[in-house]
């Protein structure tokens, strides 16, 4: 192992790279401020032993091509890995591994404070405080929706949420989940397993935990929207291409839901002009994992993968093959 060489394709904290350099690694690293593009990595994947790269690189067939010859893993610094052909890296024999748990709680965390801001109206009153248009206290000013006492719908129950659904205990919430199966610790918390259409008729938030595959792909559309309360509001920290953008700009303007947070995007990093204008939606730019510790530990246990595999060992979170 000692002497392979890595491909980092973006910069990643220091410690990852400890982990790496201490197992005698050499690092091929991107050195520009912006990602890659596909040519970019097919160029900067070949020759490599091991691959550790992040959730908006495109690891398709031809990068995976490109690195197949030499690479025995591609270790992702997310949970999510949509960006990532798993289907042809198990054909070139590489192991795909990513960074489930590290990130739950501080993904919880920003789903909850998107929740907040989207219930509270945070991002018109900031907007309001920061312009100088603020003319002091009203009876009628910014009035938003209550949290405390409603009901929260979660769809995707896996590890964020449930993570979430545990944060609105405290919160005194009637919990309603959609999954594929039922899920015991969602039972615990008091959790009602019910149909998407039910969960999407009885909640007054919506907050969306499953991947991105071709089963939940524009999960969250037209039909989807008008199933949904007066008056909620969608939570997005999943990925963007699993709400329908252009149905939910439409129905952001009709009303229904009242507002949304997105932390995710279909395109991201672009974001259509209509839904940056729509003073209802709370905007961040995929931020859910972005605390110093948990990003630490992404890249930590991204690298220790590489070393694994490198040294012939099983990875300790691989990606299933499909
Ligand atoms: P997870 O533990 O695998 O949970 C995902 C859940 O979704 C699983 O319980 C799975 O059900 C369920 N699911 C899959 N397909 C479904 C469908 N068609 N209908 C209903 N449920 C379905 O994953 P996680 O760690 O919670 O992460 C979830 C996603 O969050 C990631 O894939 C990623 O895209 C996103 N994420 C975003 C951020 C961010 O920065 N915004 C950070 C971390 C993660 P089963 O249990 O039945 O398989
Ligand atoms: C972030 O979006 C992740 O999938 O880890």
């Amino acid at each position: 192992m000692t002497g392979s060489t890595v491909l980092i394709t973006r910069p990643i904290p220091e410690a990852g790279i400890r982990v790496l350099q201490s197992a005698g690694l050499k690092l091929r690293m991107n050195q520009r401020t912006r990602q890659y593009a596909e040519d970019e990595l097919i160029d900067a994947a070949s020759g490599v032993q091991a691959i550790v790269c992040q959730l908006a690189d495109p690891i398709n067939r031809a990068v995976l091509a490109a690195a197949a010859p030499s690479c025995k893993i591609v270790a992702t610094c997310a949970v999510g890995h949509d960006n990532i052909d798993v289907g042809a890296a198990a054909e070139f024999g590489m192991t795909v591994t990513h960074t489930p748990d590290v990130l739950t709680e501080a993904t919880a965390d920003l789903t909850w404070a998107l929740l907040l801001a989207a219930a509270r109206r945070l991002g018109e009153g900031e907007r309001l405080v920061r312009a100088g248009a603020w003319r002091g206290w009203g009876m009628m000013q910014l009035l938003g929706a209550d949290v405390f006492g409603r009901t929260l719908g979660v769809v995707g129950a896996g590890r964020i949420g449930q993570a979430v659904a545990r944060r609105a205990r405290g919160f005194d919430m009637t919990i309603l989940y959609a999954a594929r199966s039922a899920k015991p610790a969602m039972t615990e918390l008091g959790a009602r397993h019910v149909p998407l259409d039910d969960l999407l008729a009885g909640s007054d938030f919506v907050t969306l935990h499953v991947p991105l595959t071709p089963d939940t792909r524009h999960l969250i559309g037209a039909e989807e929207f008008a199933r949904m309360r007066r008056g909620a509001i969608l939570i997005n920290t999943a990925r963007g291409a699993v709400v329908d953008q252009a149905e939910l700009i439409r129905a952001l303007r009709d009303g229904t839901p009242a507002a949304a947070g997105l932390d995710v995007y279909d395109g991201e990093p672009a974001v259509p002009q209509e839904l940056l204008k729509l003073e209802n939606a709370v905007l961040l730019p995929h931020i859910g994992s972005a605390t110093v510790s948990t990003r630490n530990r992404m890249a930590e246990m991204a690298a220790r993968e590489v070393v694994a595999v490198l040294s012939g060992e099983a990875a300790a979170h691989p990606v299933p093959r499909p």
